[in-house]
């Protein structure tokens, strides 16, 4: 389908208005009002049924927010530090974030076992410095983060979990000349840059990640993928939006050509490929060259920079969102897979075969201007946001009548306004083989003034719809800080977190548990303390040591009552942490300058909160009680 005339003008209006749409009025009309109040309303001490996790953009957090209520109920800090829970303020967190304090977080995968959430880890990817980082549903923290992946510049393709969690599949929005380190002039682009694939294996046990291999690709700007299943299961898919592979000036640039070259990956025909020894090593990292090893990669053209590229539960369709191209392209699974085995060729791409494209494509579905990512409700209806048009769109996905395929406006049903320009929109399980429930989230980028006014930046918008009826029904609206990509959703019932950390799980070999284990140690210039925590008091409550030392401390919440939460916070030294029921974690201070400082418990826990204080006393250098008290020996009070 041709770029209309009529696109071009809306585009120039969005250029200049920054939205098209329906006004800051209200949209819902006064009957629907006790309805739509009805159907969102949570009351006090009831719950939601369902937990909508956001990607927290720059912010580099995920929040957590009930369905259908829309209320926000927790944040989950994952590349930035969170002074609101301690994240990034004590050892492990540290070490995890590394020498960043921020991360772009895009896309949330729940991870899946036979095509279904199985509700044991959200995976987020960190665009701006290339890593994954694994959430534990058991207790909501970040557990672990990967990377900066090597050879991967722009994690944007990101996360897609494979069927059985086997993978994580990531692809580079940016290209640089590899490996990571080399330098070639931008205007080599075509020659010295590339891209790539990678594949991060999944411990299926413990959840940890490794780099497991990387596919070699054309410096395209990989965007939004998808992973396969039922007939499309080993595969994943990727759209591109600079097949032009312009290095500068992208926004004209880049989007010349009718059709985007997108990708077709075989990752289980990869892992093969390199168990099989056809990879070669770059940066510690078994890279396939698709050019040199068949099978692994394919191209097909889709019209035109398109956005998203999502398979539907059934694995059969996979839909690529247009962009720039007033059209959603539905590829057939199966032509792909009778092109790829007839050799239905259109050409190839640096010795990579394309797919011809007649061949493969069951048909273009007028949605309208704008279409960026589809989602779908498991009873063969698919929805694609519209970022210009904001609106969703409902459409129906194939198989088509004749009648139908002749004039596919006949199966696009329904849209609903939003506001305003819808990126990313969730349905429950979309991803999945059983997609679940009856709402749909619009992440518009725009907000446009429906809210209090907070000043010239505005919070993003989210848009709730009821798609349980032929209609669908906007019916709830909710604002969120920085800046949500996408989302997954997932029912509360599928998981069962933990209350506390059980004493008898604690492995940390510094937890304490009673007064007689606890105490303040030197040897040398380090400094031990070991500390714990219980409603109201520290003990000890007393730290001496010196200008020069080390102190670390270990602080263990000996609770074992849920949400019996100790802060610790030592005054004027930048240390705030938070330890829940059953937790220790371990602080470390180099010590520079002499006073006392006062420590405090930060997080509201009892009556006597303001009670629970101490002090770290710090002496000048070989001065002081804890001075010279031999190695092991508890310090003198
Ligand atoms: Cu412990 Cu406040």
């Amino acid at each position: 389908m041709k770029t209309t005339k009529k696109y071009w003008i809306a585009l120039a209006i969005v250029a200049a208005t920054g939205f098209v749409g329906c006004g800051k009025q209200s949209s819902t009309s006064k009957g629907d009002r006790t309805a739509n109040a009805l159907a969102t309303y949570v009351a006090p001490g009831e719950k939601d049924e369902y937990y909508l996790f956001y990607s927290g953009g720059h912010s580099g957090q995920v929040f957590v927010a009930g369905l259908p209520s829309l209320r926000h109920i927790s944040t989950i800090p994952v590349f930035a530090p969170y002074p609101g829970t301690g994240y990034g303020f004590d050892e492990a967190s540290k070490k995890m974030l590394g020498d960043f304090t921020w991360g772009d977080m895009h896309h949330p995968a729940l991870s899946q076992t036979d095509s279904k959430y199985d509700g044991r880890w959200l995976f987020v990817n960190d665009v701006a410095n290339n890593r994954i980082a694994r959430i534990d549903l058991r207790d909501f923290k970040t557990h672990q983060i990967l990377g900066p992946i090597p050879n991967s510049m722009g994690n944007h393709g990101s996360s897609f979990v494979t069927e059985n969690t086997e993978y994580i599949l990531c692809a580079t929005r940016f290209s640089v000349p590899l490996p990571k380190g080399r330098v070639a002039d931008p205007k080599d682009y075509e020659k010295e840059f590339n891209g790539m694939v990678s594949g991060i294996k999944v411990d299926p046990q413990t959840g940890e990640m490794k780099v497991g291999w990387q596919i070699l690709t054309p410096p395209f700007d990989w965007d939004l993928g998808s992973t396969g299943k039922g007939p499309s299961s080993g595969w994943a898919f990727w759209t591109n939006y600079n097949t032009a592979m312009a290095h500068d000036v992208l926004e004209a640039n880049a989007t010349q050509k009718d059709r985007d070259l997108c990708a077709i990956v075989n990752w289980r025909a990869a892992a093969q490929a390199v168990a099989d020894g056809k990879a070669q090593m770059m940066d510690g990292v078994p890279i396939i060259d698709p050019a040199k090893v068949p099978g692994i990669l394919y191209f097909v053209p889709i019209g035109k920079s398109p956005h998203g590229f999502d398979v539907d539960p059934t694995g059969k369709w996979v839909v690529a969102g247009g962009k720039l191209q007033p059209a959603t392209t539905v590829l057939n699974f199966e032509k792909v897979q009778a092109a790829i085995n007839n050799k239905t060729f259109e050409g190839n791409f640096r010795g990579v075969p394309i797919l011809k494209y007649e061949a493969v494509v069951e048909g273009e579905v007028p949605v309208g201007l704008g279409p960026l990512h589809t989602q779908y409700d498991g009873k063969g209806f698919a929805y694609t946001s519209m970022f210009i048009d904001s609106c969703i769109v409902k459409w129906k996905l194939p198989p088509w009548s004749d009648e139908e395929k002749k004039d596919l406006n006949k199966v696009v049903l329904d849209k609903v306004q939003t506001h305003f320009a819808t990126g990313h929109l969730v349905v429950a399980g979309s991803d999945t083989k059983n997609p679940y429930g009856k709402w749909l989230v619009a992440l518009n980028k725009l907000s446009a003034g429906r809210h209090i006014d907070v000043g010239p930046a505005e919070p993003e918008s989210s848009q709730l719809i009821d798609i349980s009826g032929d209609k669908m029904k906007m019916v709830a609206e909710a604002y969120t800080e920085p800046e949500p990509h996408f989302a997954q959703i997932l029912k509360v019932s599928e998981i069962q977190p933990a209350e506390v950390y059980p004493k008898d799980e604690n492995k940390d070999p510094n937890a304490v548990w009673d007064k007689a284990q606890t105490g303040v140690t030197r040897n040398g210039n380090q400094v031990v303390a070991k500390l714990t925590a219980i409603r109201s008091r520290f003990t000890p409550d007393r730290i001496d040591a010196q200008v020069g030392d080390t102190l670390t401390i270990y602080l263990t919440n000996i609770e074992q009552t849920r949400d019996m939460i100790h802060g610790f916070g030592i005054v004027e030294n930048n240390i705030n942490i938070t330890v829940d029921p059953g937790e220790t974690k371990t602080m470390k201070l180099k010590l520079t300058k002499t006073g006392v400082f006062p420590f405090y418990c930060t997080n509201f826990c009892s009556a006597l909160h303001q009670e629970m204080q101490g002090y770290l006393v710090v002496w000048k250098t070989g001065e002081g009680p804890a001075n010279p008290a031999p190695a092991g020996a508890t310090a003198q009070r």
